[in-house]
């Protein structure tokens, strides 16, 4: 993943760069470092662990200069350790590296034997070696049409020059990389969320391409070398803003925005009026298609799982849901009336990119659910429906995934009254229900639990299940992603119905597992499950809608009602309490919410 910032000004740059990594530090934050040109002298300051450890040592050092670039890491290659944090240089360049080079071991025995010194771990280390190598024989220009051949794998790469104070040379290929433009200075940047501060006039670098960035231009370039011009776009300005206002952390926040990122994403997409759904750029015709492949990768994927549902309950299309790093490695049968759809919050998974780069090559259709809408992703697919949450900064995913159900719904219901398979009245009143969510998010987020001291439980567990049956099978998929991933306990996401063919085995006394049974089709054979994992003495949380008529069992552990609600659209509610609940564990062990260990926001890497 990681985060490459670069600025060449009439200024100091340092506090600058400084600042963009903060922003940056979602990509990545094993290490962080920085480098500058002042003097003809390349000039690094690097640690390992967090940008403010990074500020307090450039203070020390009194790291100054107009030109630089600057570097968060998500190791790959090496681990996190001062030494393997980037920039990594050699006598006459300093590079900054996003990606994975995966021939580095040749390249590096190569290099050995001609001499040059090794100091890290890391495959970025071969670009510095290289590139000093080729400029002695070479011009600038030259070597990096050069050595970019030789690198196999992805990069998004910043390079300073010893003795060029003139400028710094930016390559893309796999990982994002953008520009931007600003008075006597520009930029580069992994992402626009990084410049923003400083400019909103941004171009990107597409694959291939390589650009020589100045103070009063910014030169792009092919791969052989020949010019090429840029579009300069307008950046638009998030919804809803990037600090933590009251809250301690931003999850936390997130959360709580859930009712509101709703409203607004319904806002977008449905007149309230004439109760109808605003989608109506679609580059085909609804009517021709038979198929849906739905494509994501972690969270992004339980959408499309819960999406599955809808498109196959509501509409007649054949659909599959596929995990992007899979699906762009086997044979795909390719097909000209199906749909393949993109779900990714950030718009910049290496993975669910390629899996669109494929199937634009092969002429599909194609449609991204993106928040991000300047990523990669939604600038190469043919429709692009935002979700419309503002920007998501906790690592795991929360209101990024109820808007990313939110659009694959109104997507549903669209396509399912286009193609006559649900009446006029059934898509009024499905339009009706979504006027509701966000009320009923609100609800469910304000109602009375015990979930801090149910968090505890889960938090100091050796493991837990979670168990649902028919939409709440991947809600209950992403409530275990969720506990996994911030309070490091295993949690695994099971159909409930196949718990008898296996995993039973695993339940013991004691163990926390969570029960998703709202009262919808599958109600009663959830219990049933319930009451086989209780009986071999499983803890079980039953999150389930209110009912004031029946006490299920008195053998439940604890018990969460959301409001009775359409049963389509119950997930939304039933996510909210699995939510809170991995926040509530990470902060019983005092775990760093925002920033998972060992995970990063954007998955840049394969
Ligand atoms: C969720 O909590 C994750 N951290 C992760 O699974 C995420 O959803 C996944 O990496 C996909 O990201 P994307 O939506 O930006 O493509
Ligand atoms: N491969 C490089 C490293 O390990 C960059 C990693 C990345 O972009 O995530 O340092």
């Amino acid at each position: 993943m990681c985060g490459i910032i670069g600025i060449i000004s009439t200024k100091e740059v340092t506090s600058r760069i400084v600042n963009s990594l903060k922003k940056l530090e979602y990509r990545g934050y094993d290490s962080a470092g920085i480098a500058t040109l002042n003097g003809g002298n390349i000039n690094e300051v690097k640690c390992e662990g967090r940008v403010d450890t990074l500020e307090k040592n450039i203070q020390k050092f009194s790291l100054r200069g107009e030109i630089g670039i600057g570097h968060v890491r998500w190791a790959t290659h090496g681990r996190p350790s001062k030494a393997n944090a980037h920039p990594h240089s050699s006598e006459q360049v300093s590079v900054v590296h996003n990606g994975i080079i995966e021939n580095s071991t040749i390249l590096k025995k190569h290099l050995e034997k001609k001499g040059y010194l090794f100091k890290s771990q890391t495959d970025t280390e071969v670009i510095a070696h290289l590139v000093t190598d080729y400029l002695k024989k070479n011009s600038l220009k030259d070597t990096i049409i050069k050595v970019l051949k030789k690198l196999h794998g992805s990069f998004a790469l910043g390079i300073l020059f010893k003795d060029r104070e003139d400028l710094i040379v930016g390559a893309r290929r796999g990982s994002p990389l953008a520009v931007g433009y600003g008075p006597n200075e520009n930029y580069l940047g992994s992402d626009s969320y990084a410049l923003k501060s400083m400019t909103n006039k941004i171009s990107y670098l597409e694959d291939g391409e390589f650009c020589i960035i100045k103070k009063q231009e910014i030169e792009f370039y092919e791969s052989e070398g020949k010019k090429i011009n840029k579009k300069i776009l307008n950046l638009s300005q998030g919804a809803i803003s990037y600090d933590k206002g009251d809250y301690k952390y931003f999850m936390e926040k997130e959360i709580d925005e859930q009712p509101f990122t709703i409203q607004d994403c319904i806002n977008e997409y449905v007149d309230k009026y004439n109760r109808e759904i605003n989608i109506h750029n679609f580059p085909w015709k609804i009517s021709s298609l038979k198929s849906l492949v739905l494509i994501g990768c972690g969270t992004a994927f339980h959408s499309c799982l819960v999406a599955k549902y809808w498109f196959e309950k509501n509409t007649n299309l054949d659909v599959t849901v596929d995990i992007a790093s899979e699906f762009r490695y086997r044979k795909v049968n390719f097909k000209k009336d199906c749909l393949y759809l993109f779900v990714s919050q950030s718009g910049e998974t290496a993975d669910t990119y390629a899996a669109l780069d494929l199937c634009k090559k092969n002429k599909m259709k194609t449609c991204a659910v993106v928040n991000v809408v300047e990523s990669s992703i939604a600038r190469v697919a043919d429709l692009v429906l935002p979700i419309y949450c503002g920007q998501e900064v906790g690592v795991a995913s929360t209101k990024a995934f109820l808007g990313q159900m939110l659009v694959l719904y109104i997507l549903t219901t669209k396509i399912a009254y286009h193609q006559k398979y649900i009446t006029k009245k059934d898509y009024q009143s499905k339009i009706k229900n979504l006027l509701s969510l966000s009320n009923s998010t609100k609800k469910t987020l304000s109602s009375e639990n015990n979930l801090i001291n149910i968090g505890k439980v889960f938090a100091n567990a050796k493991g837990s299940m979670f168990l649902g049956r028919g939409y709440s099978y991947p809600i209950a998929l992403e409530g275990a992603l969720k506990l996994k991933e911030l309070a490091y306990v295993h949690a695994e996401g099971y159909p409930a119905g196949e718990m008898k063919h296996g995993p039973l085995a695993l339940i013991e006394e004691g163990m926390p597992v969570v029960v998703l049974a709202p009262r919808d089709e599958h109600y009663k054979k959830t219990i049933s499950n319930m009451q086989e994992v209780i009986a071999r003495g499983a803890k079980v949380l039953l999150i389930t809608n209110k009912n004031n008529d029946e006490i299920i069992s008195e053998n439940i552990w604890e018990q969460i009602a959301v409001d009775k609600f359409d049963d389509e659209l119950t997930p939304f509610l039933i996510t909210i309490p699995l939510q809170k609940l991995a926040f509530y564990s990470a902060l019983e062990k005092g775990y760093d919410i925002d920033k998972p260990r060992n995970l990063a926001k954007s998955v840049t890497v394969e």
